[in-house]
This record gives structure tokens, C-alpha cells and sequence, in this order.
């Protein structure tokens, strides 16, 4: 039996038997940087994402724009790289140049996507202004459901064009003097959805992107373009869809995106902690499927993944039950600790992908499916699952190592063969950072061997856990769950051994 066979077994310690997983790493066996754009999040025009989120002019924390100042430094807490705008299932029913302009001359709109009614007192230019005092890029989309080809390439000419043609003059004329550069623009929103405004077959949604990514890129060569994937993995045209569209769109799109939510309805944490196998082998799956449109096109060009929309939603739907009302509270899930666990879980499975998923946003970042959380007119907090995207956001761009695991397994409604272990090696330029789970109710020793870097210290050891898994912040309790620099991993004869708790997330920093 080899030694990796070894450690499935589980080991006696003082006649109490301990679960006992192991991972290697080494420095030359590198998956790939992180391009930061992976730590990416998502404001839509949905419940109370904008209007009593982000923006709230009567806030006594509000700004001399309206932005609340209390979520901006949450915002950058976390150092969001890139937040995608202005939707989701908003976009395919918005019109932009609804959102420009004097407030006062901006229409009120049925919102279709939520039904609600859409103000239009934030629009383009003060998001622009919110993005760059919270330090991040904007991923534009543009509306490929009630428009189309004009609207998308107007819109472009609105936002990066110099001067001296319409909708740069425009923008001009609307206070905004440079330019904004927006790299990265998609191409609609979840087409593929028979929810979605304006749906569309995969050879409809194929064309029209290629059209408007054809004139986008006329008005500005410099910028990006994210052709729709399929809107989840258990869509039925799921494989195909992602095919017929880059048959079309192939030479003018750069990225396919994927949209995934996971949910425990039944309370099976054993199952609900297992389902990044499956957000792993969607991953795997896209890829392929770029990778057989490039050999079947003989291209050069390589297309790469945006995983523009993940999170875990299951708490709300997305009813509102006031119609057309504006800004009403939608989709705010509140987040317990497993949820942050399987938040965890999907950093490491993006982290994993590194190679190929080059962008991907936490949906959303205020309020809607978010970890962060406002009251109108009070405060602000973290949600959990704030805090294994702060963790990654903050110590996961590098490089990241090929992590062998070895772990004992088990089988779920769902899955067989899910490790307990679930982890991840990154190599930063302030040392090595291991995210690791435990998706076990049993305490794990986790011994880790990372070679190629010399000797090597244990900085801290963070861990999120909670006897309750249940448990929750909310307004009153903010701080209720929180992490703790209290793990115990330390170094012996060159090995990082650490116990992790049961139900846990653990960073484990170490210095070179
Ligand atoms: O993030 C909430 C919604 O989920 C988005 O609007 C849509 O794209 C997805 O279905």
C-alpha cells in the first residue's frame, strides 16, 4: 500500500481516531496567475442593489453624489477589481441613454426583468463616478434582448470614444470630459434563459453577437467582449449552446461567461458542500467546448472563461411583492456559515481554473444575494460569506500551484467520491497561501507538504467556523460570526500540520 493510500485510513491519536487528509505542492508545478478580475463582483438595478445600497442621498454617512460612504469602505475592504453593471435580467430591458443626462429630464420605466419601477436617478455616468471611488473597473453589458446592434455600438462611442463624434460629444456635454477606456463589455445577459427579455436560439443569440461585437470593436479595437454561456450547467442546451455561439461569434468575442447559484433547500450540508464537483466539471466542460470551436476553426486565438455570475442563492426568489415599486427589498438572502463554507469552496474551484477562468463576479455586491447588507437610513455589515471572498480577494492573487490531495472521501445524495479535504495552494509575493475546507462534521489533521521554496514559517492560521452552521449577521448582530486567527497549523520537520475543525474555512498564511 503507498503512503498516499495510507492516509484514506483514519489514524489513532491517544485511542481517539482522527480523520487524516494530505496535500502536496511544489514551486515548478504552477497552474497559473491569477488574473485579479477572478475577484470581481456584480451590481444590477434590482431591490436595493443601487437605490438604498450603494446610493441613498439622505444617508447620513452619504456623500456629496448620494453614495454611502460606510458601504464604499466595505467595498474596499474586499478590493474589488472589476464590478459588472447594470445587469443581469435588468440589462435586456434597458435602455442607457435613459440613464444620462439632467436627472430631472430621466423617465421613470416599468422594469420588466423585476417588476419594479426603475428611476433612472443612477445611470451610467454616476456608477462610473461610485466605481472609481471604490477603486474598481466597470464591466459594462449591453442590451442584446429589446435592442441590439445600434444600441450597443452607440453606447460604446458614449463611453470610450475622445470627441468630435456624436455620443462623445454627448458624454461631453453630460460633464464627463475623458473618456472612461472600458475594457470589458458583454454581450447581453443570460440569453440563453427563457425568462430572459428578448430570448433568443443559440444561432439568434450567435449572430447578433457577432454583429454588435463586430461594430463594437469597430468604434473601440482596444476593448474585450464576453459572449453568453449557457445561464447554469443544468440548462437543457447546456454543451450546444456554448458551441452554436462561438460557431458564430468565434473571431470577434475573447471570453464565454457561466453563470452558477447553488442552494440547500433540504439541509443536507454534506450534499450542499459537494456541489463545486459539479461547478468543476462545468468549468471543464466550457473549456472543451472552446477548445473544439478552436481546433474545428484551426483559430490561434484561445477563448477564455468569465464566471460572471456565482454565488449561493436559495433563501429568496426573485418575487416582488410590490409590483412596481421602486427599489423594493429583492433577493436578500441572509448568509449562515455553511454558506460561506460553499462560498469557500467555490473560490477554490475558481482558483483551481486559474489557467482559463480569467474574470468572475461574486452576483451580487450590496444587498441582492450580497455580502454586504444596509439598512435603509442605518447601518452597514458583513455578511458570512464576506469573508472567505475578503480572504481570497486579499492573499489569492499569485500563482497558483497544482495541489495534489489526498483525503478520505464520502457519498452524498448527489456525489460520490467528495473529498472532505478541499483545497488550494497559491504562491504570492508575501509567501504561500493554503485555502482549505473541511467539508466533514469531524475534526481533520491536514498535513501539507509544499516543496521548492526552502524553509517556510506559519504567519496565521484563519479560520471561519461556528458550532451553529445556522447562524448568522444581521443588523443587530453584525459581528455574530467572524474569523479568528486561532488555528493551530504549525511547522514540523518541514510539514504543515494543522487540525481543521469540523464544518470549517481556514487560511493558512505562510512565509518563505
Ligand atoms: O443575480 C441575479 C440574477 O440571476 C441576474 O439578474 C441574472 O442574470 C441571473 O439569473
Amino acid at each position: 500500500m503507498s503512503e498516499w493510500q495510507n492516509y484514506r485510513q483514519p489514524v489513532i491519536f491517544n485511542g481517539i481516531s482522527m480523520r487524516k487528509a494530505k496535500m502536496k505542492a511544489d514551486r515548478d508545478f504552477q497552474i497559473g496567475e491569477v488574473d485579479k478580475r477572478i475577484f470581481g463582483s456584480f451590481i444590477e438595478h434590482v431591490g436595493r442593489a443601487v437605490y438604498g445600497g450603494i446610493y441613498e442621498p439622505g444617508h447620513p454617512l452619504a456623500d456629496e453624489f448620494g453614495f454611502r460612504k460606510d458601504v464604499m469602505e466595505l467595498v474596499k475592504e474586499i478590493d474589488v477589481p472589476i464590478v459588472r453593471y447594470p445587469g443581469g435580467n435588468f440589462v435586456s430591458g434597458y435602455n442607457w441613454e435613459d440613464g444620462v443626462g439632467p436627472k430631472d429630464k430621466r423617465p421613470k420605466r416599468l422594469e420588466l426583468a423585476w417588476n419594479a419601477t426603475e428611476t433612472n436617478e443612477v445611470g451610467l455616468n454616476e456608477f462610473a463616478k461610485w466605481a472609481q471611488a471604490v477603486n474598481t473597473e466597470i464591466m459594462m453589458a449591453v442590451n442584446l434582448g429589446t435592442r441590439g446592434v445600434d444600441a450597443a455600438r452607440n453606447l460604446v462611442e458614449y463611453c470610450n470614444h475622445t470627441s468630435g463624434s456624436h455620443y462623445s460629444d454627448l458624454r461631453i456635454e453630460h460633464g464627463v470630459k475623458e473618456p472612461y477606456k472600458i475594457k470589458t463589455w458583454c454581450l447581453g445577459n443570460e440569453m440563453d434563459g427563457p425568462w430572459q427579455i428578448g430570448h433568443k436560439t443559440a444561432e439568434e443569440y450567435g449572430r447578433i453577437a457577432c454583429e454588435a461585437g463586430k461594430v463594437m470593436k469597430g468604434v473601440d479595437p482596444e476593448i474585450e467582449l464576453v459572449a453568453c454561456g449557457s445561464s447554469s450547467v443544468d440548462m437543457p442546451t447546456f454543451g450546444d449552446w456554448e458551441a452554436e455561439v462561438l460557431n458564430q461569434a468565434y473571431d470577434q468575442v475573447d471570453y464565454i461567461s457561466l453563470h452558477q447559484y447553488y442552494g440547500n433547500k433540504s439541509m443536507d450540508t454534506a450534499n450542499f458542500l459537494a456541489k463545486t464537483l459539479d461547478m468543476d466539471r462545468f468549468i471543464s466542460g466550457v473549456i472543451s467546448t472552446c477548445d473544439y470551436i478552436q481546433s474545428k476553426k484551426k483559430s490561434k486565438k484561445k477563448i477564455n472563461l468569465s464566471f460572471d455570475e456565482w454565488n449561493v442563492w436559495f433563501h429568496t426568489s426573485g418575487e416582488n411583492p410590490k409590483p412596481w415599486s421602486i427599489a423594493p427589498p429583492q433577493l436578500e438572502d441572509v448568509y449562515n456559515v455553511e454558506d460561506a463554507l460553499m462560498v469557500g469552496a467555490m473560490l477554490i474551484t475558481l482558483l483551481r481554473h486559474a489557467d482559463r477562468v480569467k474574470m468572475a463576479c461574486l452576483a451580487q455586491l450590496v444587498n441582492v444575494i450580497a455580502p454586504i447588507m444596509t439598512h435603509n437610513g442605518g447601518d452597514a455589515w458583513r455578511q458570512t460569506i464576506f469573508y472567505p471572498y475578503l480572504h481570497a480577494s486579499k492573499y489569492g492573487r499569485g500563482t497558483v500551484l497544482w495541489t495534489l490531495i489526498d483525503s478520505p472521501k464520502y457519498d452524498s445524495r448527489d456525489y460520490s467520491d467528495v473529498p472532505y479535504l478541499d483545497a488550494v495552494a497559491v504562491y504570492t509575493k508575501d509567501g504561500i497561501t493554503v485555502f482549505a475546507l473541511n467539508r466533514g462534521e469531524e475534526e481533520m489533521e491536514l498535513d501539507c507538504e509544499i516543496s521548492g521554496f526552502g524553509i517556510y514559517y506559519v504567519k496565521e492560521h484563519i479560520v471561519l467556523k461556528n458550532a451553529d452552521r445556522y447562524a448568522a449577521n444581521t443588523m443587530k448582530h453584525p459581528e455574530c460570526i467572524v474569523p479568528m486567527c486561532n488555528g493551530n497549523a504549525a511547522i514540523e520537520d518541514g510539514i504543515c500540520k494543522a487540525v481543521l475543525s469540523p464544518l470549517s474555512w481556514n487560511v493558512i498564511r505562510l512565509c518563505v
